[in-house]
């Protein structure tokens, strides 16, 4: 008889692990900020994960905090400058308490290096998003005086036998990174200098982390990476992954982001179609509308094979919300370019879109071999433009669903009144109903009443 019992190893909750960390008095305390995208929420989470394993505690007062470590975007210019100016705040509090540590992560750290110690006198720390392990050890340099710089990008780090430490009290939604890094080269993106080259992570981790998730109440999943549907592990690709993940967590809802229009398949939207538990939401980047404007960003496809894959989607997810990111004004974009822009946008009759002004970024192609030479005051007029335009397509989109019932997750209660819950139905779009017997983490029927172009309003 075969008597082994194979024992599970017991999953710690991220409360209990926040909770035995603070209980050593003199663990000193982590306060973390994040900006930029939800890859760095993520990755915020796992740097909390580090630093809890090597002894730090974690607080959410920055008046409480030994260490304040920012975890920061460099996508824009003006998503910089925002940090910038919040170190001068974290200025204040190194004043009052001379041995206060403070450590700048992320995307920025990545892009300016050393420099950073040099312009942001503050600073004591800085840590690129390959660097999250050495976290503890770079604080140590610290404490000794010394420069804590660690910038290397690796091909392999993917921090995949971490497990997260999301601080979300809902517990209502969870992000799991599944790729890093981007290989895409797009004239304008700074993510590739910044987050170095793509990698997939090993799929056991990724159903690991999963597992934990499930068991920590989480009701939602987002696969992040900056193009998902590059993900490859050996022969699991994304379509494969995502059906690996519906069937793991039936009762919870899986979400994806981003996607990328030249590797978006069919094969993804037949998962999608097949399994009920795949949010009906897809965002898909155009960035332009002009077949110059695509080219001269190195994007890699056309206006049409970009409005094909857009009707795979209306084929094949018939139910399915659409977003986007629009960036105006990149190098010698015409009036045309624009107007073309316009009508894509037009032609699909987007849900919802992030729309930029082009802000060029040191290393990039279009900073190397471009000039930045639509002027600002043209730049903004056809974003204003482009906004007034999803503002009405919005408008629509959200007249259309009046009247229709939507499964809602509950998230959070309404800024506006306790009385009421805010969630967001399959398609992601919010919704704001009475809250009666529900609270955040439920699943409610809600039938849409009333529209604005950015809510909708229900009833039950
Ligand atoms: N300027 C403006 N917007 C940019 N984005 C990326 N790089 C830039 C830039 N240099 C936008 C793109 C991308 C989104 C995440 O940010 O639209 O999809
Ligand atoms: Fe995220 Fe890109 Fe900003 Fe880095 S630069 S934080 S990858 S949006």
């Amino acid at each position: 008889m075969n008597c082994t019992i194979t024992e599970k190893p017991i999953y710690i909750t991220s409360e209990k692990k926040i909770q035995q960390a603070n209980q050593n008095p003199n663990s000193r305390k982590i306060y973390i900020e994040t900006y930029g995208c939800q890859m760095n929420v993520s990755d915020s989470e796992t740097v909390l994960a580090v630093m809890l394993e090597n002894n730090f505690g974690y607080t959410e007062e920055i008046e409480l905090a030994d260490i304040i470590l920012i975890n920061t975007c460099a996508i824009r210019d003006n998503a910089e400058k925002k940090i910038r100016n919040r170190l001068q705040y974290f200025n204040f509090f190194k004043k009052n308490k001379p041995n206060l540590l403070i450590g700048l992560l992320g995307c920025m750290a990545e892009r300016l290096k050393e420099k950073l110690l040099e312009e942001e006198k503050v600073l004591d720390i800085i840590a690129g998003p390959d660097a999250y392990r050495t976290l503890p050890k770079l604080i140590e340099e610290a404490d000794n005086g010394r420069e804590a710089v660690n910038v290397l990008l690796t091909r392999d780090e993917n921090y995949g036998d971490i497990s997260p430490v999301r601080k979300d009290k809902n517990k209502v939604s969870a992000f799991i990174s599944i790729t890093r890094g981007c290989n895409n080269m797009c004239a304008f993106c700074v993510v590739p200098y910044t987050r170095g080259s793509e990698r997939s992570r090993n799929p056991e981790t990724i159903l690991r982390e999963l597992q934990e998730i499930k068991t920590e109440g989480y009701k939602e999943i987002t696969l992040l990476g900056q193009n998902v549907d590059k993900y490859k592990y050996k022969d699991i690709n994304f379509a494969k992954l995502l059906k690996l993940t519906a069937e793991e967590a039936p009762d919870m809802r899986i979400r994806f982001a981003t996607s990328y229009p030249q590797h978006f398949t069919d094969e993804v939207l037949e998962t999608m179609a097949s399994h009920e538990n795949i949010c009906r939401y897809i965002h898909l980047p155009v960035q332009s509308g002009s077949n110059a404007m695509l080219k001269k960003m190195r994007r890699g496809y056309t206006r049409q094979y970009y409005l094909d894959r857009i009707n795979a989607i209306k084929n094949i997810v018939p139910d399915s919300a659409i977003s986007t990111d629009i960036i105006t004004g990149f190098c010698d974009e015409t009036e045309q370019d624009h107007i073309d822009t316009l009508t894509l946008m037009q032609e699909v009759k987007y849900d919802y879109a992030y729309m930029f002004k082009y802000s060029e970024r040191p290393e990039t192609l279009a900073a190397k071999k471009y000039i930045d030479n639509i002027p600002e005051e043209i730049k903004s007029r056809r974003l204003e433009e482009i906004i007034k335009l999803q503002q009405q397509l919005s408008l629509e989109s959200n007249q259309r669903d009046v009247n229709k019932t939507f499964e809602v997750l509950a998230e959070g209660y309404s800024k506006k009144s306790p009385e009421f819950l805010f969630g967001r139905n399959s398609q992601n779009k919010v919704i704001v109903f009475p809250k009666q017997n529900n609270k955040p983490g439920d699943f409610i029927n809600v039938t849409v009443k009333k529209c604005t172009s950015a809510t909708l309003i229900g009833e039950r």
